[in-house]
Parts: C-alpha cells; structure tokens; sequence
C-alpha cells in the first residue's frame, strides 16, 4: 500500500463548502499524479452543527480530527447564528479545533504572485514575500473572561453598570516555543525575524519581548527587528518586501493577516498552516471567512484553500512535489488571467483586456488541468 494519509474535511458554513469542495478535488487530482491516497471522511463543524446537533463542534468532529493526518477546513458562520450566545456561537468550533488539537503554530504566508502586480491596492508593492507566525491558543483569545455589575462611576457620576473583561495571559513556555518557530523558520528563508507586540504598553508583550531577547543569541544569524503593533501596520503598508518572518500573539496575527492579505491582492488568496508539535494532526484553512453574502453564487475565490491543500503537502505530509506543482498551477493559471470577482477589481484597463472572468469551479477546473 502507498502512501496513504487520513484527511478529514470541514466543509462549515457560507462560502466553505464551495472553497473546500474545490481544495478536495485538486487533492484528489494531485494525489493520482503523484501516487499517494488521501482518504478523505467529512464532518460537520460551525452553524451547519449547531442546525443538526444544537452545537458549534460535535464530539464526533473534534476526535475525528484528533485521530486524523490532517485536517482541511473551510469556514464557519453567518449571521444565521450571529444572535446564539457566546459558548455555541459557529466560530466556538475553529477555536475549539485549535485548542482541542494542539494548534499553537499558525503560519500565515502573503506572498505577491508577480501575475497579480496590479492587483495589490498598492501602488509600488515590491516584491512581498512574508510569514506571519501567530500564536494560536493563547492569549486573549483564551484568557479568562466575563461580565459583571458594578457599582463604580465615571468620573462625572454616571454608573458604570455593567462591566465586561478579556484577559491576555501568556506563559514562559508558550512564548518560548512561538519564538522559536520564528527564529526556526526565519533561518530557512531570509534571516530577518520581527516581533511584533506592544511593549510600550502591555506587560505581557514585554514579556515577549524579554525572551526573545534572551533567545536571540541562539540564532546569531537571524537579523531582529522589534515593532509595535500600531507602527507595523504602517510599516507593512509603506515598505512591505521587507519582511520576512513577522512573529506575534494570537491577536495581533488576526489582525496583521488581513492586512497582509489585501496588500496582496485578496483575502482570498491567503491560504494557512496550524501546526502542534511533530508528528501531531495539523489543520489547513484560509485566512478568510465564510463571507455569507456571496455564499452559493460560485463567486468565491478558492485559490486560498487550494493553497492550503499546498501547503498541507509541503509543510505537514513530506509530499513537495505534489505541493510545487499545485504552486506552479496556480501562478500558471493566474498568469493565463483567469480571474475571481474579487481580483478582478482593481487594476488598470490595459490589463484589464487579458482577463477572463471565471467562477469558483472554472478556477478550479483551469488549475486541475494545469497541473503538471
Ligand atoms: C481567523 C479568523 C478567526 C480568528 C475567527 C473566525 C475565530 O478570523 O482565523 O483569522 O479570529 O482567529
Ligand atoms: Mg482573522
């Protein structure tokens, strides 16, 4: 028997199932040409379970994931659900996914395909070709939180009322083991590593900041560069191609890699790795969402999730080759034009002419078959 992989597949909600669909089938088609076999079970996970089981992420999900080679996820939510409280809401499921299996790693790379120049919002781009290594089961998102009545005033005597908290928390070690992804990965590509945080105000971001200083003798060949939140995202707008690997806390990686995404072209190019240590399941899944007001028209890019399936090749099962040509069929069928809504949009008329507008399945269909 060859090489087989257990792959369990999340379609979610909106826009999901049309991306995740088209991820399968270049999967699928990859594999026959490279000889491996993903066996591929799906399940429910986001508003799509709590329709049938009355919650976000069914047991059934989360151990099928756990027992799995790696997961492919869609997206989850809408404003179907937008009213349920907090514990059952649809996103409660990629969360849980994270925690559940372990993900503390997410990379998010924003490359700038040559074929999309003028795609970028930007009007000199360079050449970007970053990282983003967010933290992904710690912080703020899964610090301690609430609401409580309070009987203290504004200064000017109005009642507080109700207060409602979040707390960022960060251990030693769960700084500890980000950083090194960072440094780990910065090595492997251009030597530069910048922390991202705001130690000018958060103590927790000192923290951070303390141990990568403590680090970085580690890696005397890695170039650091520490910015604070606010400043990066000018930076990251001004002087993109010269960022490497950028790594940072779970919120602020939210944050930068939209960013980073549309200085791209598209949110929905972005694709993402969520990794726990060797040798555990990872999940894949684009940085977007499951934008419900194009759900079901086949107006969705799917080349994120097919660049998912990319890197689930690349980074996770050892499979490069299958991974470089779904790379190579991507920037070949870029360059051909062919065209989504979305990156469609901007640009001048003169390229405008070459570009052939096509729906989900088209892209999908002209990047299977350019395959190689
Ligand atoms: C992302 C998304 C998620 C996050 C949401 C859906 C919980 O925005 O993966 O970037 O905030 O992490
Ligand atoms: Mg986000």
């Amino acid at each position: 028997m060859g090489r087989t992989y257990n792959i369990v597949s999340i379609p979610g909600d909106g826009i999901g199932p049309e991306t995740n669909g088209a991820a399968v089938r270049v999967l699928e088609a990859v594999a026959e040409k490279y000889g491996f076999e993903p066996r591929i079970t799906e399940y429910k996970a986001g508003g799509c379970a709590i329709d049938a089981f009355g919650v976000p992420l069914p047991g059934e999900t989360l151990h099928a994931a756990q027992d799995s080679d790696a997961v492919l996820l869609g997206a989850v939510g809408g404003p179907r659900w937008d009213m349920i409280e907090a514990e059952r809401r649809p996103e409660q499921a990629i969360l849980g996914l994270r925690q559940g299996m372990h993900l503390y790693a997410n990379l998010r790379p924003a490359t700038l395909q040559k074929e999309l120049g003028d795609v970028s919002p930007l009007k000199d781009p360079g050449d970007i070709d970053l990282l983003i290594v967010r933290e992904l089961t710690g912080g703020i998102y899964f610090g301690k939180q609430g609401s409580y009545k309070s009987s203290e005033k504004l200064f000017d005597g109005t009642r507080k009322g109700v207060i409602a908290f979040d707390t960022e928390t960060y251990s030693e070690a769960e700084i500890t083991r980000i950083l090194r992804r960072g440094f780990e990965f910065a090595m492997k590509r251009r030597k530069k590593l910048t922390l991202v945080d705001k130690a000018n105000v958060l103590n927790t971001s000192r923290f951070w900041r303390k141990i990568a200083q403590d680090l970085a003798p580690e890696y005397p060949e890695v170039e650091m560069e520490y910015l604070y939140v606010d400043n990066c995202s000018m930076q990251l707008v001004s002087r993109p191609s010269t960022f490497d690997v950028i790594v940072t806390s779970n919120m602020f990686g939210d944050i930068l890699s939209d960013l980073a995404g549309q200085i791209t072209g598209s949110v929905g190019l972005l694709p993402s790795a969520s990794l726990g240590n060797p040798g555990m399941p990872g999940l894949f899944e684009p940085i977007h969402g499951s934008a419900p007001d194009i759900a079901g028209q086949k107006k969705a890019n799917p080349i994120a999730s097919i660049l998912s399936v990319q890197l689930m090749l690349k980074l996770h099962l050892g499979e490069k080759d299958a991974a470089e040509s779904i790379s190579q069929a991507v920037r070949k069928t870029l360059a051909e034009g062919a065209r989504t809504p979305d990156i469609a949009v901007h640009g001048d008329e003169g390229s405008k002419s070459k570009i052939i507008l096509v729906n989900t399945d088209e892209m999908t269909d002209r990047i299977i078959a350019n395959l190689e």
